[in-house]
């Protein structure tokens, strides 16, 4: 009898101690939100052969949380769906509903960082935009996937795994918003998407900051741009951008873009010249026309890569034109709009385009 007691009481104890102890591993997981956007993440194909022919946006995100059980091992996550869309159709309010979601998620002592799963087309805007705009030190990983999770060799579900690990890690905070992607952690600033179709679109020109491999984090570089805490861009403050087109340049082009942009009330156009943002002779006039109706002419490289040299291809001095340092035309839009809501004085927004 006694000897029975004692067995219960020792089993008590071990089931407690075991309850404590688990208690104990979930107070040291980091607590991660997860907002859904719709994207391929969220994609569905009719069969595992669709890997690109598909519908993207429509899989709920706890259903994508549901779907990789090995996230509650590294963080209690919860996930939030903020819209179900294709990114191609994100535009300046959502971008700003987004960013004030974030925003007020980072500021809760239970939230420890952030993912957002998004589409692939346009990550690399929402990514600059948060990592300009966000004022917190934080992990925000943005992530996506090239594959639906219907297909073979889907890429969404070990994207997601990796950007939850990202986002759960101190290693990960103070350095801006990041796209975890094929392996590799980016910049939200550099990254940019390179190819249509393959997982390994996603390319920074001086290369990712690290790798995440077998549930590790390794950094390898640092954003050398300020970024989040350590801009003058507030996302609490800003309630609207300026409207800011780009124009995209080839042989033949014609001045009705412009026309059309500045009619609609574009308070800058981004042209994005070939070469070293180069302006064809019949858009010199053209563009002397646009400055000289208040609105900022801003030369980005339609190249992909390289800096726009100011005076070098066209004498900026002379016009009032700016150039862009090495963000690419989307970038440069959000940069733009971004200076765009401090000054209009165009010798500010080439510092502040210099600067980011
Ligand atoms: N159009 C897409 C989007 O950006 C689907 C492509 C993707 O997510 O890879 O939402």
């Amino acid at each position: 009898m006694q000897h029975q007691k004692l067995k219960q009481l020792g089993g008590v104890l071990l089931l407690s101690a075991a309850m404590s102890l688990s208690a104990q591993a979930q107070e040291k997981k980091a607590n991660v939100v997860v907002i859904g956007t719709g994207g391929t993440i969220a994609g569905a194909g009719a069969s595992s052969v669709n890997t690109a022919a598909y519908q993207s946006a429509v899989v709920p995100v706890d259903k994508i949380i549901a779907a990789v059980p090995e996230v509650s091992k590294i963080a209690n996550v919860r996930g939030e769906q903020i819209f179900q869309i294709g990114s191609e159709s994100f535009n300046d309010e959502r971008l700003l509903k987004l960013g004030k979601r974030v925003s007020e998620l980072l500021k809760q002592n239970d939230v420890d960082g952030i993912v957002i799963t998004h589409g692939t087309d346009t990550i690399e805007e929402t990514a600059y935009f948060l990592n300009l705009t966000l004022k917190s030190d934080k992990p925000v990983v943005v992530v996506g996937s090239m594959r639906p999770g219907t297909a073979l060799g889907a890429d969404g579900a070990l994207n997601l795994y990796d950007a939850v690990l990202v986002a759960a890690s101190k290693d990960a905070a103070g350095k801006g918003t990041l796209v975890v992607m094929n392996d590799e952690i980016h910049s939200g600033r550099d990254v940019t998407k390179t190819n249509s179709f393959k997982v390994e679109t996603f390319r920074s020109p001086y290369g990712p900051l690290g790798y995440v491999v077998e549930g590790k984090l390794m950094f390898y570089r640092l954003p050398a741009r300020p970024h989040t805490t350590q801009t003058e861009f507030d996302i609490d403050k800003i309630n609207s951008l300026p409207r800011v087109d780009v124009v995209y340049n080839y042989g033949n082009v014609s001045r009705a873009a412009y026309d059309a942009f500045v009619t609609a009330g574009a308070k800058a156009i981004i042209h994005d010249g070939t070469g070293n943002g180069s302006v064809a002779e019949q858009i010199v006039p053209v563009l002397q026309e646009v400055r000289s109706k208040g609105v900022q002419v801003v030369r980005a490289t339609r190249t992909g890569s390289g800096v726009v040299i100011r005076n070098g291809e066209q004498p900026d001095d002379k016009f009032d034109w700016v150039v862009t340092d090495d963000q690419n035309a989307q970038k440069a839009r959000i940069l733009t709009a971004l200076a765009l809501t401090k000054t209009n004085d165009s010798k500010e927004l080439q510092k502040i385009l210099w600067k980011y």
